[in-house]
């Protein structure tokens, strides 16, 4: 037996791991390990410190319940979703729309509406109209594609932060020329859940924005031979528009970044402010239906 130091524990460690059989879970696992111990030796982690992050995690992991999932909170507040949405565009050979952070408001029982529906029944707030086409990399509509959409209201809610019935969330399908349309209000931008250890994080972080997203509307679009897209655009006339540099949890990107026009001769919907967001969607061999897109509840 050899003695070990702060370098060799880690090759006895990855030997040890070495007999893993399936060789994903090997190579995540054994770049893991890697990667935590080099952590560790770079910021000479002091034992409390360790203990101080796995009462973190503890508490993380007790948060959690199925209508809250802290965990993914985490892992969306420190970009790793991010990360990991970046690298799923880049996958395939097509360039698409680029992905954007699902949140934990999305639902999959959303009501199936007509083209030019509204999604804010109540006609109470400031209406916009969305639109936009759906297409292939080669600017091929894709008619019949599946647009789910989903998005606060004036105030900076969801509809199951407020009550029991499914509002300001639709699912349309485009048109033999690839157009979705709809009516909906002026979402507004608003704090992801800050109760939790998360919440304390950011705070303990005096980070810029402390925990706000900027407005913006979220879609799951999806083809049978394309692959869905996760994504969302954000309103640059919003009244919080320092949060789209400052989003807390990192899903804005330039090229989801939407006005609305008060004046658009494209907008099938007539005498109404509209935003226009167009999707490209690559080609997949998994299908999409409406709700059961691949995302999680
Ligand atoms: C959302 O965009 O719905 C969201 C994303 C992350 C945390 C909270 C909400
Ligand atoms: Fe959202």
């Amino acid at each position: 037996m050899q003695e070990l130091d702060q370098y060799t524990i880690t090759d006895v460690a990855l030997a040890q791991m070495s007999s893993t059989k399936d060789e994903r879970l090997h190579e995540i696992m054994d770049a893991a390990v890697r990667h935590l111990h080099e952590f560790a030796r770079e910021v000479d982690l002091k034992p409390h410190e360790l203990f101080e992050g796995l009462r973190f995690l503890t508490e993380v992991g007790h948060k959690c319940t199925p209508h809250r999932q802290e965990f993914i909170l985490l892992s969306e507040v420190l970009g790793l979703e991010t990360v990991v949405n970046i690298l799923n565009d880049l996958r395939p050979k097509e360039p698409g729309t680029r992905s954007s952070i699902l949140g934990p408001f999305y639902v999959t029982n959303s009501p199936t509406l007509r083209l030019g529906d509204s999604l804010n029944p109540s006609g109470n707030s400031e209406e916009i109209a969305l639109h936009g086409r759906v297409t292939d990399s080669s600017g091929r509509a894709i008619p019949n594609a599946t647009v789910e959409v989903w998005q606060t209201d004036e105030e900076g809610l969801y509809d199951v932060q407020r009550h029991d019935e499914l509002d300001l969330r639709g699912c349309f399908h485009t048109d033999a020329e690839g157009r979705y349309y709809l009516r909906s209000i002026r979402p507004l931008g608003y704090s992801i859940p800050m109760d939790g250890p998360v919440g304390d994080l950011i705070r303990a972080q005096g980070r810029r924005g402390h925990g706000m997203r900027p407005a913006h509307v979220h879609f799951l679009v999806g083809a049978p031979g394309f692959r869905s897209i996760t994504t969302a655009f954000y309103l640059q006339n919003d009244i919080y528009i320092e949060y789209i540099e400052s989003d807390t949890v990192f899903g804005v990107t330039e090229s989801l970044i939407r006005q609305i026009k008060d004046i658009d001769p494209s907008s099938p919907v007539p005498n109404l402010p509209s935003v226009k967001f167009d999707f490209t969607l690559g080609s997949a061999i998994q299908s999409a239906e409406c709700s059961n897109a691949e995302g999680r509840a």
